[in-house]
């Protein structure tokens, strides 16, 4: 499996509390199936560059290699939808046109969609970050269905799905899934203890909504694509 949403690398954000922490959630990934991963620190503003971040990635897989842990991670960010547009293309998954984009939890704003559309005629392929978690769309799903279109991309967090969040996000991380909505389920992990690094139950949970070859496809085959920067289909 590959997880597309983690914040994994220290001293960019809320995520790992340094490399030793780092290490700890490569290995549970490790143990749970995940064998490459994408790290998407917070960005709400141009403190840390991209460059930042692939220097962190770069030294811990030296570290991954030397401590013999079988996962790969690669460059990312989970940048906030009220960041200066013109900054959003600078932090794209990969080096592909794929960016993950989050929305505040407490409201869905009233410029999501415009910048969407500005992101989508930029070249790029938006992903929203786990939009089963936001209070407008849990209340009115349809405020989601409305702001998508075939490029623009849903990741929901694994834990929706197997109910830590609560029963209401849950129900949402269902609807969407069973819906056909959601493109892909990720850890969006921020340490060892709180919501680890793990996509297995979650699969297993999708597995029982729409069957196990479209689970996979949530976990692995959809991933595998947007790393590679291919289309995803
Ligand atoms: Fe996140």
């Amino acid at each position: 499996m590959i997880d597309v949403h983690c914040h994994i690398l220290p001293d960019i954000d809320d995520g790992a509390s340094d490399f030793d922490e780092s290490l700890e959630m490569a290995n549970i990934a490790s143990k749970d199936g995940i064998c490459k991963i994408i790290a998407t620190p917070h960005i709400y503003d141009g403190k840390y560059a991209i460059g930042d971040i692939i220097k962190r990635v770069d030294y811990l897989n030296r570290l991954l290699k030397e401590n013999s842990i079988p996962v790969i991670v690669y460059p990312g960010a989970e940048v906030s939808i009220g960041l200066d547009p013109g900054m959003i293309p600078k932090y794209t998954l990969n080096h592909t046109k794929y960016t993950l984009v989050e929305f505040p939890h407490n409201h869905l704003p009233s410029f999501s969609g415009k910048i969407l559309a500005w992101l989508i005629s930029n070249g790029l392929k938006p992903i929203i970050a786990h939009p089963e978690r936001n209070y407008t769309i849990i209340r009115s799903p349809e405020s989601l269905l409305n702001l998508l279109d075939k490029n623009i991309y849903v990741q929901i967090t694994a834990g929706s799905l197997t109910g830590d969040f609560g029963v209401d996000i849950q129900y949402c991380a269902k609807f969407l899934v069973d819906s056909g909505k959601v493109d892909m389920i990720a850890s969006d992990a921020h340490s060892k203890e709180f919501r680890k690094p793990v996509l297995k139950e979650a699969a297993e949970a999708a597995a029982i909504l729409v069957g196990r070859k479209a689970s996979q496809r949530l976990v692995s085959t959809n991933p595998a694509a947007i790393l590679a920067g291919e289309e995803i289909h």
